[in-house]
């Protein structure tokens, strides 16, 4: 039986009117996979750097694609051999680089799914996978982030950014976040305990010994960010790899780190989303036909939380 879809998709690389609205053959789950009816589906910056081409030299797109990585949504059909989960089961997933999330359908591998934070709706489930996990990973697997520790967070206003705050105030570390004048009451509320308007306030200046250095920027944000680490600290940045002469100038480590679907990792999340301890921020909810809006939005880069797609 053909079983259609609506499904976002590019043809070709370029700006957002590349993105169109398709009907097309509903996937199934092959083995170990599960098809999930997807009703939220999350906007990140690697798609539109996916959709126009900057991220192609490396990882060039078989076209047409169907981009998202972040999808909640309910098990529509489990493949041979998936048995952690039953139709019908309430999900959560980072699908990678791979996408299919900006569709009514969307298959994925059952071992990165995780069961969605009861807590949550589809919506704010949606927006959490991508940009939770690579906070989780960069401060917890790469910076081994403690409490006690001094961190300093970029954007911490954005989608990495403000889970990175909230996970490492639950951890109990001393959280510095850089944003913008409008974002410094909202960097408040995520409980920062000192937030640093960028455009008027070198942060070097005022911090010059942090344990651990959160990069969401790179560029300049990154150079000068080897000022505000003490010796022995750790650079992380998920932008652009750091040099390796700078870190060893001011006596710290720094690495590129990229993050990975992890079905563990989800389930921790969604115990500390679900335990009150963080919240999810969604600034913009948009229905999936409007994927073109979505990423004028997100390309512009001021963004507070995240911008999610509604599909069902
Ligand atoms: N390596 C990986 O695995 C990985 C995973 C996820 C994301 N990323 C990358 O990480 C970056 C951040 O992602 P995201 O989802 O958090 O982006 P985002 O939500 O679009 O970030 C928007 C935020 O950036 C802030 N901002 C802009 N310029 C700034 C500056 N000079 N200093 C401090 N804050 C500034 C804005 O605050 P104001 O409006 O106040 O300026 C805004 O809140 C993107 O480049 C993304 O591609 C990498």
């Amino acid at each position: 039986m053909k079983m259609i879809m609506k499904a976002i998709r590019i043809h070709q690389y370029g700006g957002p009117e590349v993105l169109a609205q398709v009907e097309m053959q509903r996937p199934a789950p092959g083995a170990n996979e599960v098809l999930i009816k997807v009703h939220a589906a999350a906007v990140n910056p690697v798609d539109w750097k996916m959709r126009a081409g900057y991220m192609k030299d490396f990882l060039p797109l078989t076209l047409p694609v169907t981009l998202g990585s972040d999808v909640s949504g309910t098990v529509e059909e489990v493949g041979l051999g998936a048995a952690r989960f039953k139709r019908g089961d309430e999900v959560y997933a980072s699908l990678g680089l791979e996408g299919g999330g900006y569709a009514e359908y969307a298959v994925a591998k059952e071992a990165i799914l995780a069961e969605k934070p009861s807590t949550l709706d589809h919506v704010q489930a949606a927006s959490v996978p991508v940009v939770g996990l690579t906070a989780w990973q960069a401060l917890f697997e790469v910076a081994q982030l403690r409490a006690g520790q001094k961190v300093l967070i970029h954007a911490a206003a954005g989608g990495v950014g403000n889970f990175a705050v909230q996970f490492a105030k639950a951890q109990g570390a001393y959280v510095i976040g850089t944003a913008s004048s409008k974002n410094q009451a909202f960097l408040g509320e995520l409980g920062v305990d000192k937030a640093v308007d960028y455009k008027k306030t070198r942060f070097e200046d005022v911090v010059q010994d942090a344990d651990v250095v959160l990069d969401t920027m790179g560029g300049d944000t990154q150079e000068r960010s080897f000022k505000a680490l003490k010796k022995g600290g750790i650079l992380v940045s998920i932008v652009q790899p750091p040099s390796q002469e700078l870190a060893a100038k001011h006596g710290v480590r720094a690495l590129f780190y990229g993050a990975h679907p992890s079905s563990s990792d989800l389930t921790e999340i969604a115990r500390l989303i679900d335990s009150g301890k963080v919240k999810t921020v969604v600034e913009t909810i948009l229905p999936l036909a409007e994927a073109r809006r979505a990423h004028e939005l997100s390309e512009s880069g001021h963004g507070r939380g995240k911008i999610v797609l509604k599909a069902a």
